[in-house]
């Protein structure tokens, strides 16, 4: 019972898009009409700046970081953190509140999983960081974090098998969610990080 209202929580409050809440009350725009479309921490540094960018991306990260808390403290188990990390990225990409049309689920899986396997995150985090600084592409970077995340919670760390199941779903979502940015990045199309577009 606590384990499905844990979910059912960490689904709602996963749903609270604050990219756009945060566009919508600092420009009045709904962000999913400019630059990528896509309702997350990137595209809001690209339409509205580092201010708004910065905010949404720590919004998103705690999304997931108070899911997996849920998880712990209401449902408990190796299961139930997990279940909860993943309703909230769930909720990320296809809230409730907003049509179900929201983003790509990376600023809460990043707070989720950190929360779940904290040095595995951290070690995919810097990698990823490194490959946006080089290349500067959000996407390519968030994609490679997808992959480690389970690699790395996998070979380093003696977190449960959910754990690694949890890195594998939300590596598989996140390649889902990037389709788009997939097919940009192989035609040569992507947007670059700090050339404004919308
Ligand atoms: O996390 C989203 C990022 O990887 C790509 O965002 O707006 O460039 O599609 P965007």
């Amino acid at each position: 019972m606590f384990t499905v209202l844990a979910i059912l929580i960490s689904y709602l409050v996963g749903s609270l898009s604050f990219s756009i809440i945060i566009a919508k009350w600092v420009k009045g725009i709904d962000i999913r009409q400019h630059g990528s479309g896509n309702a997350g921490a990137t595209n809001t540094l690209r339409v509205l700046g580092k201010g708004p960018g910065i905010a949404v991306f720590l919004l998103d990260i705690a999304k997931g970081v108070v899911a997996v808390l849920l998880g712990i403290y209401m449902a408990g188990g190796d299961w139930g953190p997990v279940l909860c990390a993943l309703a909230a990225i769930f909720g990320h990409n296809w809230p409730v509140w907003f049509g179900f049309k929201g983003g790509k689920g990376i600023a809460t899986t990043v707070g989720a999983m950190a929360t779940l396997a904290f040095i595995p995150t951290l070690i995919a985090g810097i990698v990823a960081i490194v490959i946006i600084a080089i290349t500067r592409f959000v996407s390519l970077g968030s994609l490679i974090f997808a992959l480690l995340v389970p690699i790395f919670i996998w070979n380093i760390s003696d977190k449960p098998l959910s754990y690694v199941w949890a890195g594998l779903i939300v590596c598989i979502l996140a390649f889902i969610r990037h389709r788009s940015n997939i097919v940009k990045l192989l035609q040569g199309k992507e947007n670059k990080l700090g050339a404004r577009k919308g």
